[in-house]
């Protein structure tokens, strides 16, 4: 049976590439009325330092936006990971059968780490192993994500079939990572060959679910952009980064292709076209923040959600993390 599980970290506000290239696209699985599982992983948020405080109120500010979105707690199980033991114990376990050397290939941990590799947690270096751990904990079949994350979903197939072959078990099923639609790689307003992303330094850089509609407006009029008009169609933008990434925007809010939005505007200069994308994600947006102040307003609330969507997971990955240990040869209280 189908089981789709994804995650999102609450390490900052959530961005428009959040909400693009995965937020949305949960809304769709649970429509489809397929089992779906999602996290707003605080254990992952840690592996780089956060402020108590903040983090506690980033992550209710992350379960307003799913909800704000169109996540039903009733319908999809929404919570935060640590409060489901199972993350952290398979975390551990897995950590016993990822290599080393498949952690070193991590490209996320080269560009995170960098040149102070030293200095960095312990945990960071771990991260994609408890991401499988999170996917694998409940027997996920698919796990809808951005393109940024489809090294860590194969890193846990690797992981899934190691540990079904070293055991002599057809345990944990291979988990599909599900990568599509039109904004699978949203870029940085400043720098087109950059992913737009909650822990960049400026916040220009990105469009946040919380921005008002002037933020929106002003981010986007000062995108980075080169002063030649726009093309007829998305192959004459090759060579334009931030061009291709505005158009695509465009079209993953409007819902048209790139090329009916170009026939639009082609000709047009960015003078024209930065306020009518601004209109089309304020249009998205503004409902979306709306409702997340209206959740926002009762965080006791969010807290109890949370708190029944890890009774409803811990139901089915506690059963799924005990059988893990006893095929390892643990003993098991009975
Ligand atoms: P995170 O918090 O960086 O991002 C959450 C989701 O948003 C997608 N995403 C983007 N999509 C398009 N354009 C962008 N600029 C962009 N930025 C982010 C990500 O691909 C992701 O789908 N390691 C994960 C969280 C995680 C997880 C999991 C995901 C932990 N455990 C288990 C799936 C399954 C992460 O840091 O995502």
């Amino acid at each position: 049976t189908p089981r789709i599980f994804s995650g999102i970290q609450p390490s900052g506000h959530l961005t428009l590439g959040n909400y693009l290239g995965a937020l949305r696209r949960f809304v769709e699985r649970q429509e489809e009325g397929i089992a779906t599982v999602y996290c707003l992983v605080d254990l992952h948020a840690i592996t780089v330092w956060q402020d108590p405080e903040a983090l506690r109120s980033q992550t209710r500010e992350a379960a307003a936006a799913f909800m704000a979105a169109g996540i039903d707690p009733a319908r999809s199980i929404l919570f935060n990971q640590s409060q489901v033991p199972a993350h952290a114990e398979l975390g551990w376990l897995l950590n016993c059968v990822a290599r080393m050397g498949w952690m070193n290939r991590m490209t996320q941990f080269k560009e995170k780490g960098g040149k102070n590799a030293e200095k960095v947690s312990l945990g960071l270096y771990a991260y994609p192993a408890l991401m499988a751990a999170d996917i694998l904990a409940y027997h996920t079949t698919h796990v809808p994500v951005g393109e940024d994350q489809k090294q860590h979903v194969e890193l846990t197939r690797d992981i899934a079939a190691k540990f079904n072959h070293d055991y002599g078990v057809e345990f944990f099923p291979l988990p599909e990572p599900v990568i599509e639609g039109p904004a699978t790689r949203v870029m940085s307003l400043r720098d087109g060959t950059k992913k737009m992303s909650k822990s960049d330094p400026s916040d220009m850089s990105r469009i946040n679910l919380t921005d008002d509609a002037d933020t929106i407006a002003q981010k986007f009029r000062k995108a980075r952009t080169d002063a030649e008009p726009l093309p007829g169609s998305m192959a004459a933008l090759t060579d334009r980064p931030e061009a291709r990434n505005l158009v695509n925007i465009y079209a993953a809010l409007s819902g048209e292709t790139q090329d009916a939005v170009l026939s639009r505007f082609e000709g047009k200069g960015f003078g024209d076209f930065k306020p009518a994308l601004a209109d089309v994600a304020v249009a998205t947006l503004a409902p979306i923040s709306a409702r997340m102040s209206e959740f926002l307003a009762d965080p006791a609330e969010i807290d109890r959600i949370l708190g029944q969507g890890a009774a409803r997971a811990e139901q089915i990955s506690a059963p799924i993390v005990a059988r893990t240990r006893e095929i390892m040869g643990m003993i098991l209280s009975r």
